[in-house]
């Protein structure tokens, strides 16, 4: 009869889910079967809602990239409603204005959600910039320009929310599919309004 060995160690799953393995095994062989099926035991960590830890992290990180364009695109729209000039002014103050205030609960929203997951909303300028996709629009005066770029700063925000939305289904994160799928719905009608107003 072969003499039996014994292996154990302790693995760090997702940053300090800590598991121990203790393995009893004759050969090589056995050692990995062993092995994969303790592997496939250990249950995925999950966080204080349920998700699993891991993909809650690449979601919260996902989402802060969210959030640091959006502050751009509320600063853009800020600018926008501030400086612009001409005949339709009033009509676009006013858009503008709609769009930040709508921008601004989003804002807020996304953080939360970040928070949820347990992760840490980013909260400086710094960091936004860093982060951002979505450049400074300075100095814009011209009411089509402002609305072309408002338009490709929604380009690059619904981007981002179908990505997210893919990433939450695949984590059964059914809070953040519903937030982002709620954002696609509106942002897909508002890109169409600003685009009927450039034609
Ligand atoms: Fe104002």
């Amino acid at each position: 009869m072969k003499a039996k060995k014994r292996i154990f160690f302790v693995i760090d799953i997702v940053y300090f889910n800590i598991t121990t393995i203790d393995l009893v095994y004759e050969n090589t062989e056995q050692l990995l079967v062993i092995f994969v099926i303790q592997i496939k035991n250990i249950r995925i960590m999950k966080n204080l809602i349920g998700i699993d830890t891991l993909k809650a992290e690449i979601l919260a990180d996902k989402l802060n990239d969210l959030l640091a364009n959006y502050q751009l695109f509320y600063q853009n729209l800020r600018g926008f409603h501030w400086n612009i000039k001409g005949k339709e002014f009033f009509e676009l103050h006013l858009k503008f204005e709609e769009l930040y205030n709508d921008a601004v609960i989003k804002v807020d929203e996304i953080a939360e959600r970040i928070l949820t997951l347990e992760g840490e909303p980013l909260h400086t300028f710094s960091d936004y910039l860093k982060t951002t996709e979505i450049t400074e629009a300075k100095g814009i005066s011209n009411g089509v320009d402002g609305v072309k770029i408002t338009l490709q700063n929604f380009f690059a925000l619904i981007n981002k929310e179908r990505e997210i939305l893919a990433i939450a289904a695949d984590a059964n994160d059914e809070g953040t599919v519903s937030l982002m799928s709620d954002y696609i719905v509106q942002t897909e009608k508002t890109m169409w309004m600003l685009n009927s107003y450039l034609k």
